[in-house]
């Protein structure tokens, strides 16, 4: 089925009282008119959707070297009659991610306490990066292929870093991560540099480093940054392949339960995006229930959704609570903080957007303490494939609801394991040795790396000037940016 089509997608401002459109040739993070988060929409009804989901199976036959066979052996482009954005398949920028599996996870259930043949783990740690994040990355390297990006960027935990240093290596674009400083494990940030991504390690976490990003890619242009991260609408594209995954693996006939860790909460919102199509399109009778973990320490979506009962609310999202509870953040200087590092995020921007998720799907949220992540990392690891801490989050958080009896031993569940156990070993061997081994790295004397290919990350402040020499530009550029903190919007200022 070859599409030419872009005229048929378009973006779209989530706010259903806005609803502006721009065309995909846009290059945008935020609704130009009122601020809030893009959807990629299709006009379905001149597109050539298949009528029955089992049509991709075929594709398993069809794989191979040349661009077709390469789309059919993706995981994500399997599927890409579900997500047309693009507007030829020579379009596409694929390096065989998606290729993922939904594993029965019997032992591991019974220590939970699920009946045989209920559990199940999607491990997107199998990824080419070693995270789900490749399933979104693809789809944006092919908008920024579509618009002609000469530099991409994005702020990370890690994953996002990893991913995007790997696609752009292979695309030969050149790419930039911000990292906070000491706040990724050491396989991302081996990652990140082994591509040969420009690393800057900003003196901040993870919000600050998504605020200077989004301010350079938005106020800057001479710096010509394309965002990468998953405020960008065609990241999230490429994540509803999960979904198409777990349901092909089982047969289209949904699971109960889809339990999936929430950072910036860009996964969930993706999911109940795809059960909004497959629902308008007619191709699933049933969606199933969504439960997002959070880390204790990185709680905004619990503390909004099951606390303060902050709902989608068919988009008027109420704005007080919002506010009041990222004041109180400000006020008391709270900053996230948790072992699953990649979920350290304390103002996730897909906030509304996982709102509707949980809308659309049933769904509800819950937060894990660090000691229960790591014991669920480690079961696992112990009876099944192994995962990172924040993966396992999804399994301390089945734990919770079952206990809570919110989940029955019955029901189907599906967990999704977001990333590959050797990302973070680092905390695998504390756990089993008490040694912190970044610790002791942190005190080992430096020596000037000399590898022909050393790639060596740059320390830089939190500061616009100091970030903006760092890529090359000039400090005076500071004073474009409108200096607005990430607030009580619906989505961001950008
Ligand atoms: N699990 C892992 C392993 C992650 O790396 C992330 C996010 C999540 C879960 C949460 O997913 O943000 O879509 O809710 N990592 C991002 C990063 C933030 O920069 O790598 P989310």
């Amino acid at each position: 089925m070859k599409i030419s089509q872009s005229d048929r997608a378009y973006q779209q401002c989530t706010n259903p009282f806005c609803k502006a459109t721009f065309s995909i040739q846009e290059v945008r993070v935020s609704c130009k008119k009122c601020g809030s988060l893009l959807d990629v929409e299709y006009d379905w009804d001149r597109l050539p959707v298949p009528r029955s989901l089992n049509y991709f199976e075929h594709r398993w036959a069809t794989k191979g070297t040349e661009l077709e066979g390469r789309l059919d052996f993706s995981g994500v482009w399997r599927f890409r009659e579900l997500m047309p954005f693009y507007r030829t398949e020579e379009d596409i920028v694929t390096i065989g991610e998606g290729r993922t599996v939904l594993q029965k996870a019997d032992i591991l259930g019974r220590h939970v306490g699920m009946k045989p043949g209920r559990l199940m783990l999607q491990y997107e740690g199998l990824n080419p990066s070693g995270s789900f994040k490749d399933n979104g990355m693809t789809a944006a390297f092919t908008h920024a292929r579509i618009v002609g990006a000469k530099r991409v960027a994005c702020a990370s935990t890690g994953n996002t870093s990893a991913s995007l240093a790997l696609f752009a290596s292979l695309a030969e674009v050149p790419g930039v991560v911000f990292i906070g400083s000491g706040k990724i494990a050491f396989g991302k940030l081996s990652q990140a540099l082994d591509y040969g991504a420009l690393t800057l390690q900003i003196k901040g976490d993870f919000d600050s480093c998504l605020r200077r990003v989004r301010q350079i890619a938005v106020d800057i242009p001479e710096i010509g940054i394309y965002l990468m991260n998953s405020v960008n609408p065609f990241r999230l594209e490429g994540q509803k392949s999960i979904m198409f995954r777990i349901l092909e693996a089982c047969g289209w006939d949904p699971p109960d339960w889809i339990i999936v860790p929430g950072g910036n909460l860009g996964n969930c919102s993706a999911f109940g995006k795809a059960f909004i199509e497959l629902t308008k399109l007619g191709l699933i009778k049933r969606v199933p229930r969504l439960a997002v973990i959070n880390a204790s320490g990185a709680n905004t979506l619990n503390q909004l959704f099951e606390h303060k009962k902050l709902r989608w609310n068919n988009g008027e999202v109420d704005c007080h609570i919002l506010g009041d509870f990222y004041n109180h953040l400000n006020q008391t200087n709270t900053r996230a903080n948790t072992v699953a590092s990649a979920i350290e995020i304390g103002r996730p921007v897909n906030l509304p957007k996982a709102l509707r998720a949980l809308d659309i799907m049933n769904g509800v949220t819950r937060e894990v303490p660090d000691e229960h992540i790591l014991e669920a990392r480690a079961m696992v690891a112990r009876y099944g494939f192994g995962c990172e801490p924040a993966s396992a989050a999804s399994l301390a958080g089945l734990q919770v609801l079952l206990q809570q009896q919110v989940i029955s031993p019955d029901d189907r569940v599906v967990c999704i394991l977001t990333g590959h156990e050797l990302k973070d070993a680092n905390v695998t061997v504390k756990y089993h040795t008490g040694i912190d081994m970044k610790a002791a790295q942190d005190l080992a004397p430096r020596s000037e790396p000399h590898g022909l290919l050393s790639n060596q990350p740059i320390q830089v402040a939190d500061d616009l000037p100091s970030i903006i020499s760092a890529l090359g530009g000039n400090p005076e550029w500071a004073a474009k940016v409108t200096d607005v903190d990430v607030g009580p919007n619906l989505g961001g200022e950008y």
